[in-house]
């Protein structure tokens, strides 16, 4: 008699909708059941999750916002009450408020730090201590880290914090196998992106990849499925950009 594996559960932070809900989507659909974090849109998160078990998906919904540790805390003892364990972790929770440093007030530079550097802080502080062997993590990073362009600094400084946390984390965890790696995205369709943008400047930026188009969710969540599968299980401590050759 063989034993059925238990199925391998992954938490996907900021998955109600944009590039989290297809990386949600796309890890139900490769047999992991799916903890779908959001912050506000729970109508969102509730339609995905009713989505993915339609499709004969497992999936559960988990209010947080990422900056607060306390919350992380809980949702993380949820999803383990819920489902024994945590194999996978995807840090894609992220804002981005764009402007020039001279111009930046600090209610711009404060809740970027809070949600893309401090929110990944605390899932990872979790995610180390309770991951289980075997396990992955995945953060979002963005090309903007590289490309530098004017207004993007303190964005690009809490992405370049990720990549920092994703070398280090890979070395702390020696001994769990677990790996840690990050994606960054190149410009990708989604409110995050299109947000403040006139259709000028979108196919402007649709333009920069030698591909000449923008990334959809599902370009990104390929590329997190590849990390969290059987084949990405050597990939540990890298930046993998997905961004058809922006950079
Ligand atoms: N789109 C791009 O061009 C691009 C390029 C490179 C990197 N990225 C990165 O990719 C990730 C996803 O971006 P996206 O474009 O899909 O963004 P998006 O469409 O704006 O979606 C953002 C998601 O993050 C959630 N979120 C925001 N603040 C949160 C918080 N404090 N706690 C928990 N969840 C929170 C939102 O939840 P609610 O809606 O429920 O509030 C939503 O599900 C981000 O880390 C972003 O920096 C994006």
């Amino acid at each position: 008699m063989t034993n059925t594996p238990p199925p391998r559960v992954a938490l996907v932070t900021g998955a109600s909708r944009g590039i989290g809900a297809a990386i949600a989507e796309r890890l139900a659909a490769d047999g992991f059941t799916v903890v779908i974090n959001y912050a506000g849109k729970a109508a969102e998160a509730e339609a995905l999750a009713a989505k993915i078990e339609q499709a004969g998906g497992r999936a559960l919904t988990a209010q947080a916002d990422v900056s607060d540790a306390d919350a992380v805390r809980r949702m993380f003892d949820a999803a383990e009450a819920a489902f024994g364990g945590i194999d996978v972790l995807v840090n894609n929770a992220g804002i981005m408020k764009l402007a020039a440093l001279a111009e930046a007030d600090d209610a711009l530079i404060d809740s970027q730090i809070a949600i893309n550097l401090k929110g990944v802080m605390n899932t990872l502080r979790e995610a180390s201590r309770r991951l289980r062997t075997g396990g992955r993590i995945i953060n979002l990073s963005s090309s903007v880290v590289g490309l530098y362009q004017p207004t993007y600094a303190i964005y690009a400084a809490t992405k370049a914090g990720v990549e920092a946390l994703t070398h280090v984390l890979a070395k702390e965890l020696r001994g769990r196998s677990i790996t840690v790696n990050a994606v960054a995205p190149g410009p990708t369709a989604t409110a995050l992106f299109f947000e403040g943008k006139s259709q000028a400047l979108v196919d402007q930026f649709a333009k920069l990849a030698p591909l000449e188009r923008l990334g959809t969710p599902e370009d990104v969540a390929n590329t997190v499925s590849f990390l969290a599968g059987p084949d990405g299980g050597w990939i540990n401590g890298q930046v993998l950009r997905a961004n058809g050759g922006t950079i």
